[in-house]
């Protein structure tokens, strides 16, 4: 395999580049030099170069040169454009059409053309999309960062709010444009990025792009150790400090929700009497001096231990250096603590994976970054930042059980590899092979079709994952599907980390959206007819408002809401649902309303449900009831069990459903998560056999 990276911005070179030099020559190019650098590691990649741009400046003679040899398999090639000075980033689209001009030429003169070009941020997306136009190579889009989430930061209007970079900003907007409509594959490092960020361009799609987060360095972590500063620096504060601590680190911004966490250890005394609270809340001379968020929040942190008088039990240092950080992990961890992120949104959750590094135990917001880390790292617990009880509950918990704490800790060490370019390539070569293979023969039309629901039901226990692969290639008239609560990216990112096979079809968002895989086996496209079917009657807007105000229920992370989804977290009250439909019955809104696992409330269009989308799906394949199999685990499953006679509920379930009249036509099978699809399958064929041979 031969890929042929794009990079126009910032001074690039094969060694020690100086970060920093120049405004652009920053993150992109640390992302492109970690994913090169663990790249060539793969036997199935031979060769790798780097088109960038050939300027002429004080910073260096070697920006000219036209070939710079970094390794064995990797290079840098340096194209002149029609100006031969540097320029930043909002001026590089004028270069665009001459950079590409000279790179087609170079690649027409390889012995071998590339397989792949891969372009790193909006203009580098113009020139590959030119290349594919022109010479027909596909290519894979990275963004970087996006112009619209830049545009939106200043207010959604350039030429009022940025009007000496309005220019750029169009020509970088229709540049990404260009870049999502063309690219194979578009690469995003978190959720947000895939299904907030991009959600605004005219040519989104989301099938075709997936997560893949990048490396982060934690290197500092790895090892770290407390020192006699930190513990100074914190002690002082503590009447035992041998406690183990709670720690926080975060700057007192609202949104990080540090005084939620005083609120939870002020409110728990038996919190109070097994730990301490440390909160690493940034630096500051005085308070007052801050600006006004960040002074009102330490004002706020201040007044709660005066109120809970937690005098001897918190420590709340004014200042620290950059490099004490990994230190007063190491404090926390050496004294058994438990590192706690509750902030009301987090985007990404790096906090996380420096705690997991260090190796201690998480307590995270279930909203945002940190749900798709807890998840793959399982160290630590996931909870509703709004809830005291449910932050000092997960605490107890931890405290109190040295095995839940080992395992947690543990658990971070091993996972951190999960977070290494080495894991980012095998996760991007595997997806760029799978484009380049070429697409399968469609020999024959699926006599069946399997839709599985994923969490506790296809995923749940790795080896039954593995026995469902196995079991699933020999099925060759079997169309495999999913229907899940999880968004497309969320569900995909479960499906790949635990080995699951790739769904042919995939019902996300608790039956409101519905994809298939496209003809190049790799990408998904979406079905709108569907999103036109459920539609009708759907006003998002006015339900939201009338949930505004109901008091036992909270939001749900902003990446959980989508067009046709709005999610809560519920306490558990077992009258919700009851009291919800008579207000919007009286309201005269039209939804259905879906609780599980006592937890999870979601709110849908009337018309949309895992049901009726399997139902969908069925008639595109042309298919009959019979020919259809379903399986699940819990509440938000029960109108596909209910309305698909044939109906798998594995013996894993929860939330109550044996005791339903609905599913007395379901099978319970009697093995657990995947193995117990396999044996309801088998169930039903035997019974339609026997049936056929009674005939
Ligand atoms: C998944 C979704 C969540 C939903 C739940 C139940 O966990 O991420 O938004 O509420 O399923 O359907
Ligand atoms: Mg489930």
């Amino acid at each position: 395999m031969f890929v042929l990276h794009v990079a126009l911005q910032g001074a690039l070179r094969g060694r020690n580049v100086e970060y920093g030099v120049t405004a652009d020559t920053g993150g992109h190019i640390r992302y492109l030099m970690g994913l090169v650098e663990a790249s060539e590691k793969d036997v199935a990649v031979e060769r790798i170069a780097i088109a960038t741009r050939a300027f002429r400046s004080s910073l260096g003679d070697e920006y000219s040169q036209p070939r710079e040899k970094v390794t064995r398999k990797i290079e840098i090639v340096r194209f002149a454009t029609e100006q031969a000075d540097y320029l930043a980033k909002e001026e590089l689209w004028h270069e665009v059409p001459s950079f590409a001009e000279a790179l087609i030429g170079w690649i027409e003169k390889q012995p071998t053309r590339p397989d792949m070009l891969h372009a790193h941020y909006a203009d580098a997306g113009v020139v590959a999309a030119i290349v594919r136009e022109r010479l027909g190579i596909p290519f894979v889009f990275t963004s970087h960062s996006l112009g619209r989430v830049k545009l939106e930061a200043f207010g959604g209007s350039a030429d009022e709010n940025l009007p000496d970079q309005a220019d750029g900003l169009t020509h970088r907007l229709e540049a990404e444009e260009r870049a999502l409509a063309d690219a194979a594959l578009v690469i995003a490092s978190s959720r947000d990025e895939a299904e907030v960020q991009y959600a605004g361009y005219a040519a989104y799609k989301p099938g075709k792009i997936r997560v893949v987060p990048p490396g982060s360095d934690l290197t500092m972590f790895t090892n770290a150790k407390s020192s006699i500063a930190v513990d100074r620096m914190i002690n002082r504060f503590l009447v035992d400090p041998d406690k183990p601590p709670l720690i926080a680190i975060a700057r007192p911004v609202a949104k990080k929700n540090l005084a939620g966490l005083v609120k939870a250890f002020g409110k728990s005394a038996e919190l109070q009497a097994k730990a301490n609270l440390v909160i690493i809340a940034g630096t500051r001379k005085n308070i007052a001096d801050l600006e006004p968020e960040l002074a009102g929040n330490l004002q706020k942190i201040l007044n709660m231990i005066d109120r809970y008088d937690l005098y001897g039990k918190v420590a709340y240092p004014k200042e620290h250096r950059p490099e004490d950080v990994p230190a007063l992990y190491a404090y926390a961890r050496e004294r058994r603590g438990i590192f706690v992120n509750p902030a009301l949104n987090e985007p990404f959750g790096l906090t996380l994976l420096e705690a997991a590094a260090v190796g201690m135990p998480v307590i995270a917001t279930d909203s945002g970054g940190p749900n798709d880390i807890v998840e793959l790292c399982r160290n630590g617990e996931l909870v509703d930042p709004h809830s005291a009880t449910a932050i000092a509950d997960a605490a107890l918990r931890i405290l109190e059980s040295p095995k839940a704490w080992h395992a947690y800790a543990s658990a971070g060490t091993a996972a951190v590899q999960a977070y290494e370019w080495q894991s980012h390539t095998a996760r991007y070569h595997r997806l760029i092979q799978s484009l380049l293979a070429p697409p399968t023969e469609v020999t024959s039309k699926p006599a069946q079709l399997l839709i599985c629901d994923i969490d506790n039901t296809l995923v749940g226990s790795k080896e039954s994952v593995l026995e469902f692969c196995d079991w699933h290639r020999s099925q060759i008239e079997l169309a495999f599907g999913v229907a899940t609560g999880r968004s497309f990216h969320s569900a995909m990112a479960i499906l790949e980390q635990e080995g699951a096979p790739l769904p042919e079809v995939m019902i996300t968002s608790v039956g409101s959206e519905i994809y298939y895989r496209a003809p190049d086996s790799t990408t998904y496209e979406a079905d709108r007819t569907w999103s036109e079917i459920i539609d009708v009657d759907w006003d998002r807007q006015a339900i939201a408002e009338l949930l505004a105000s109901e008091p036992s229920i909270h939001p749900q992370a902003a990446l959980e809401q989508r067009r046709f989804k709005l999610s809560y977290l519920t306490d558990g009250d077992k009258g919700l649902v009851r009291r919800l439909r008579d207000r919007m019955d009286a309201a005269g809104l039209q939804c259905s309303i879906i609780h599980s696992h006592g937890r999870y409330l979601d709110i849908l269009p009337i018309r949309a449900s895992k049901g009726s989308a399997v139902t969908h799906v069925r008639n595109r394949y042309g298919m009959t009831e019979s020919q259809v199999f379903v399986a699940g685990d819990s509440g938000n499953d029960i109108e596909m069990l209910r309305t698909i006679p044939q109906a798998i509920i594995v013996q894993n379930f929860s939330d109550d459903l044996a005791s339903l009249p609905d599913l007395s036509h379901g099978y319970f099978a009697s093995a657990t998560y995947a193995l117990g699809i396999i044996e309801g399958v088998d169930h039903f064929r035997k019974l339609a056999a026997a049936t056929a041979a009674a005939k």
